[in-house]
């Protein structure tokens, strides 16, 4: 992931990786790799690392888990992104067992909500919640080209903005 493109849109300089010293590395390895109830999976297109997809607190018993994904931003908006959500929903209903995975997602993240609508996810709620981010929203809530954001995100002492909660069900044959 560290030699993967840098996001250059403002909304999406968040989501780039960090640059990490060997030590830091070896600990986000350890955690995406170790943690109980994380299954951490690799997108590879013609060999190559593209994304990094996580399935979060999985729980055998309710046979659901939570969804997180990335992509080197060299590879969005290619469809690429869809295909691996569906190969994810697939591997995770046919090998893990899992009927039901959910995600949070900004609604300003359009881009990742049709992309999870197109692999079979379906809002089921959204609220707002405080977000930390070092995104500037107030600069950008200026510009014309960005007066759909203020659907999406309210600037008080800080941040607040909308979250979509989505789901994918397994449907169970008769
Ligand atoms: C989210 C992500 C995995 C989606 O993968 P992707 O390969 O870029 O998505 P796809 O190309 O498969 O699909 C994107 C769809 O959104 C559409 N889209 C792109 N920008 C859009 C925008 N600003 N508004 C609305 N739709 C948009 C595309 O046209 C495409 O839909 P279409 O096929 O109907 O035309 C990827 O963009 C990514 O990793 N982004 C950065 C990290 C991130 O946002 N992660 C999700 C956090 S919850």
């Amino acid at each position: 992931m560290q030699s993967w493109q840098r996001h250059t849109d403002p909304l999406f300089v968040p989501y780039n990786v960090p640059v990490l010293s060997e030590d830091q590395e070896e600990t986000f390895w350890r955690y995406w790799t170790e943690k109980p109830g994380t299954i951490s999976l690799a997108g590879v297109l013609d060999g190559r690392f593209i994304a990094h997809i996580l399935l979060r607190d999985h729980d055998p018993q309710a046979a659901c888990a939570d969804l997180g994904i990335s992509l080197d931003p060299g590879f969005i908006g290619q469809g690429l992104g869809t295909e691996l959500l569906l190969l994810t929903r697939d591997f995770a209903y046919q090998s893990l067992g899992i009927e039901r995975i959910t995600l949070d997602v900004a609604a300003w993240n359009q881009r990742a909500i049709r992309a999870y609508v197109k692999a079979g996810f379906r809002e089921t709620g959204r609220r707002w919640i405080d977000w930390d981010t070092p995104v500037d929203f107030r600069a950008l809530l200026q510009g014309p080209e960005n007066q759909w954001l203020w659907e999406h995100v309210r600037i008080d002492t800080g941040y607040t903005i909308v979250l979509v909660r989505m789901c994918a069900q397994k449907t169970r044959s008769l």
